[in-house]
């Protein structure tokens, strides 16, 4: 596959739906970065390095002069929302950066502006903006935003496009009928299908181009049969869902080291506090289930109670989300988890994490436009499990499931990189370190 990696010539244009607290963040970050006001700190593909070969030939590069990436320099940013603030708007309203940090950048801030968004307040019913299209049908609405994707090509002179939904969570749906082919798929857009969600629309009008689709958000979108299969026929990178950020990355962190301990967990009770409007969304019983399940799943499958029954067996796992304004955008989480040790003997952690939900969020949204673009230029079409590092409910293949250890993610992240690159693949054998030993053996 190496020999087929393109170059990332010309411009990047990054698409979100969904400029709100995240989508600014990134952007004003990015554009703080390339004023060398800042460090992009969280993003691997800015700051990371891969160790490639034997450790004795201590080769760590960048990973960013590893793979051609497209150059922060090339990037052009756009996107929807339901609301029509500019993004120097919208990032004084979400509060997450500085007000002085928001005026250094203000001039590229203030000159994009939000395309008027594909929404339905039946998926969300704590938002309502009045930016939004008007059309009978979803078929009439995806082409509306084909036609958008395709002006911003050309009127910002992109080489290539990728899109990262950025959207509110939308309420709960489960894949049904008219989820499982193109076709049906295509009838319910015709018909205005009730189960096909805005964040859909936007997904299908991506892939249709060929355009990388990630999604940021635990909605179902392209993680339906129909969008799978239109992403193979168009070459199209897809993935999802959620990123991994605060605490589910806490949990994928020090989840892994208890079981590789073969410690016993007995509870794990999650809470969270925010005041941001990601929180006001979630305060509606709906929105927030699709975030329950996204995060739910994460322990039982580091931990594979069926597997072990004597450690994980009668774990008892909650999670709770609670909006509570003062926070903003500083969410607050306390994690009690019982667990017990030899003989059963019990002990308990406790995680308070305060952190910044956008300032976790923001460099996985580059890295995520930055790899679905190379994925793209390294012919790998379809879901991207490789990226699986970045969310709380990675896309597999049907009957696969995901793998939520979070170093076992980047394992197999920085070994997609490396075959890429037709470097060996790290298997961590070391073996031949020890030739003496392999060969008495
Ligand atoms: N911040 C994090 O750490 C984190 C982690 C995981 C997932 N997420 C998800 O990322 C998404 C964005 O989070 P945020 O904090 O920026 O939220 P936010 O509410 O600040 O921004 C979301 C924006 O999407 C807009 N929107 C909603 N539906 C839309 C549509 N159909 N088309 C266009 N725009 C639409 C809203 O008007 C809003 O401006 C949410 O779904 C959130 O659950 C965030």
């Amino acid at each position: 596959m190496h020999n087929v990696v393109e170059k990332a010539e010309g411009k990047l244009g990054l698409l979100m739906p969904g400029l709100g607290a995240v989508a600014t963040t990134l952007i004003a970050g990015v554009e703080a970065v390339k004023k060398d006001l800042a460090q992009p700190v969280g993003s691997l593909t800015q700051m990371g390095s891969i160790r490639l070969g034997k450790r004795t030939e201590n080769r760590y590069p960048k990973i960013k002069e590893f793979v051609p990436l497209a150059d922060l320099n090339d990037i052009v940013f756009g996107g929807w929302d339901v609301y029509s603030d500019n993004v120097f708007e919208a990032a004084m309203k979400a509060k997450v950066l500085e007000p002085m940090m928001l005026h250094a950048v203000k001039a590229e801030l203030e000159a994009i502006k939000p395309m008027k968004a594909v929404f339905d307040k039946a998926y969300i019913a704590n938002l309502d903006g009045d930016h939004i299209k008007e059309a009978a049908t979803k078929a009439d609405l995806a082409k509306a935003l084909m036609d958008d994707i395709e002006n911003f090509k050309e009127a910002n002179d992109c080489a290539r496009l990728v899109m990262v939904w950025c959207g509110s969570t939308e309420k709960y749906i489960e894949e049904s009928e008219v989820h499982q082919s193109i076709e049906v798929f295509e009838a319910g857009l015709q018909n205005n299908d009730p189960a096909i969600a805005p964040s859909m629309i936007y997904a299908y009008a991506a892939i249709k181009l060929g355009v990388p689709f990630m999604n940021g958000a635990p909605n179902l979108t392209c993680d339906i049969p129909a969008l799978i299969e239109l992403a193979k026929q168009t070459d199209t990178p897809i993935g999802g869902k959620d990123f991994k950020t605060g605490q589910t990355l806490m949990k994928t962190i020090l989840a892994p080291g208890l079981h590789a301990r073969a410690l016993g967990v007995k509870g794990w009770f999650s809470s969270n506090i925010l005041g941001n409007r990601d929180g006001l969304v979630l305060d509606a019983p709906e929105n927030f289930k699709t975030k329950e399940v996204s995060k739910l799943s994460v322990l039982d499958e580091i931990f594979r109670p069926e597997s072990n029954p004597e450690l994980y067996g009668d774990m008892y796992h909650k999670v709770r989300i609670n909006y509570y304004p003062p926070h903003g955008d500083n969410k607050e989480s306390w994690d009690n988890i019982d667990i017990f040790g030899w003989l059963g003997y019990q002990m308990q952690i406790k995680i308070n994490f305060l952190c910044r939900d956008s300032i976790l969020a923001a460099p996985l949204v580059l890295d995520l436009a930055l790899f679905s673009d190379l994925a793209k230029r390294a012919g790998m079409s379809g879901i991207q499990e490789w990226l699986s590092f970045y969310f709380k409910s990675p896309q597999t293949a049907e009957g696969l499931n995901p793998e939520h250890d979070i170093f076992k993610q980047l394992i197999k992240l920085q070994n997609t990189l490396r075959h890429m690159m037709g470097e060996d693949l790290i298997t961590h054998l070391g073996m031949d370190y020890y030739q003496d030993l392999v060969e008495a053996m």
